[in-house]
């Protein structure tokens, strides 16, 4: 079967600047991609983005969205006001989110609903830490995730993307084998199966990401149940994330 075009999305964390910013859309724009690619800087510089790409397919998002709709929370940026500036996705439950800022699936929850009643597509973002990976708890740390995350979502006509991001490969340069990926992603697709029904689970892009980069993509991409991949690093390299697009595409075609 196959495959639908894939996501490539970029999450530039704290990093970048207006200079990134800028250097990054200039090497974009004027190339044309059958891969859906999405860039995630940080908040402030979202609106210049979208400006500068607003004649292009490329996606912009944020790295995190706020439980809340609005009111006195000082600091958090609802999804309304995400969807307002242009933005077409954000990450949820990233896991420097959840070590760092003691976010939890409750609050998942809560940001996906968020997320899809303003038309941004979720990408929510799952995985296992060292630990718990040596200790073989990858499947029952992503179950917990996802059933906390998933249930009761209203879903129709909206997409959703799981990024499946192991704690032990991120900014490590040590990416899961595509075999391990293969493994976790079909555990992930038959939770979805279970908690979503079938039909909904195969509209839902599993994405991997953990140390991509150009030398991994087009294997990750040409693993079973993988649809995308969520890029650290290499992202803030324009060329190189470039590169990585430009590979995505031909596994798209
Ligand atoms: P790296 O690609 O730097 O490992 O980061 C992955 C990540 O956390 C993307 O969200």
């Amino acid at each position: 079967m196959k495959k639908q075009a894939p996501f490539v999305i970029a999450n530039w964390k704290l990093n970048g600047g207006i200079d990134l910013t800028c250097t990054s859309v200039a090497s974009m724009l004027n190339r044309k991609f059958e891969a859906r690619i999405g860039i995630a800087p940080p908040y402030v510089y979202i609106g210049d983005m979208v400006s500068f790409l607003r004649n292009s397919d490329i996606m912009v998002g944020s790295q995190n969205v706020s439980k809340f709709a609005s009111g006195a929370f000082t600091g958090e940026t609802s999804a309304q006001m995400l969807s307002e500036v242009g933005c077409q996705f954000c990450l949820i439950g990233h896991s420097e989110r959840r070590q760092v800022f003691l976010e939890n699936d409750n609050s998942c929850h809560t940001k996906m609903e968020k997320a899809l009643d303003n038309n941004l597509i979720p990408v929510l973002c799952v995985g296992e830490n060292l630990q718990q990976y040596e200790l073989g708890l990858t499947n029952d740390i992503l179950y917990r995730q996802l059933h906390q995350s998933l249930p009761d979502l209203n879903l129709e006509g909206k997409e959703l993307c799981i990024a499946y991001e192991p704690v032990w490969a991120i900014g490590t340069g040590k990416a899961a084998t595509a075999d391990q990926v293969q493994k976790v992603h079909s555990f992930i697709y038959q939770e979805l199966v279970e908690i979503l029904g079938t039909e909904r689970a195969n509209k839902v892009h599993i994405l991997y990401g953990g140390s991509v980069n150009k030398d991994n993509v087009e294997e990750l991409l040409s693993t079973p149940h993988v649809d995308g991949v969520l890029v650290g690093g290499a992202s803030l390299d324009p060329e190189h994330f470039a590169e990585i697009c430009a590979l995505a595409n031909k596994s798209a075609q």
